[in-house]
């Protein structure tokens, strides 16, 4: 296999893709998705959340245990994490749509435990459909991938949040989503690395993501910045 060559050893979720590109029919699509295996253990599809009309996409990675059973994404500790991130960045929650690359729960049961599993390159290919069907129907000004699993899934499997961190990106021409205007990407670290930080850097890591959700809402048009009269 080439080395660019993507798995193709699952069917993939384009076949459930709707003939209706609206979110809420898309929503409702995904529901019913079986393009990889992951739907055989999880609870439900978690599609993502927010107002249609939001110019700011947040990608993470998977919904995760909380997130499964509510059918929400961010609802769990994480989302809390992002959620007081975004205050801290003047970002208003309002404006932003938030979504996963991969619209099921991985795990492994330990005894009565659910354990997040990181999705593999098969499903995050699999599921990508539902995120370009997402991003051609909000149709956002910015979009930040949260970690490494949501700028693979964009940006390539080869691309390091590490190395490109805070940089104003563009889709590559070659995932092909119909967009009237080309968003802007930026990657940063995902909120769950920040509640896993032991180290003696957490805070610092922690204004870092923040510096870093400042910066991509300063891509923004004015009407959209709560920094517009400063
Ligand atoms: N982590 C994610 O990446 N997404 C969620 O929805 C929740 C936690
Ligand atoms: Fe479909 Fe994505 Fe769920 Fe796999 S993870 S079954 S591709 S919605």
């Amino acid at each position: 296999m080439p080395k660019s060559a993507e798995p193709k050893d699952v069917p993939g979720a384009e076949r459930y893709l709707p003939e209706d590109r609206g979110l809420n029919s898309l929503e409702h699509a995904a529901s019913g998705c079986q393009g990889c295996t992951l739907y055989q253990d999880a609870t439900q599809t978690v599609f993502g959340h927010g107002k249609a009309e939001a110019p700011v996409m947040l990608v993470g990675e998977q919904p995760g245990d909380r997130e499964d059973q509510e059918g929400q994404p961010f609802v769990g500790p994480a989302g809390r994490l992002l959620m007081r991130a975004l205050a801290d960045a003047g970002v208003d929650p309002a404006l932003t749509y938030q979504t996963n690359a991969v619209k099921h729960f991985k795990f492994k049961r330990q005894g009565k435990r659910r354990i997040h599993q990181k999705p593999g390159r098969t499903e995050v290919v699999a599921c990508r459909p539902w995120l370009i069907a997402e991003i051609q129907a909000l149709q956002p000004q910015l979009i930040v991938c949260l970690g490494a699993t949501a700028a693979q899934s964009l940006l390539g499997s080869t691309f390091r949040v590490t190395a490109h961190r805070g940089e104003r990106l563009r889709l590559p021409a070659t995932l092909d989503v119909g967009v009237e205007a080309e968003p802007v990407v930026m990657a940063t670290v995902h909120p769950s690395s920040l509640l896993r930080d032991q180290s003696d850097h957490r805070q610092e890591n922690y204004e870092s993501f923040v510096a870093d959700l400042r910066s991509a809402a300063s891509a923004l048009p004015a009407m959209f910045r709560s920094d517009r009269h400063g």
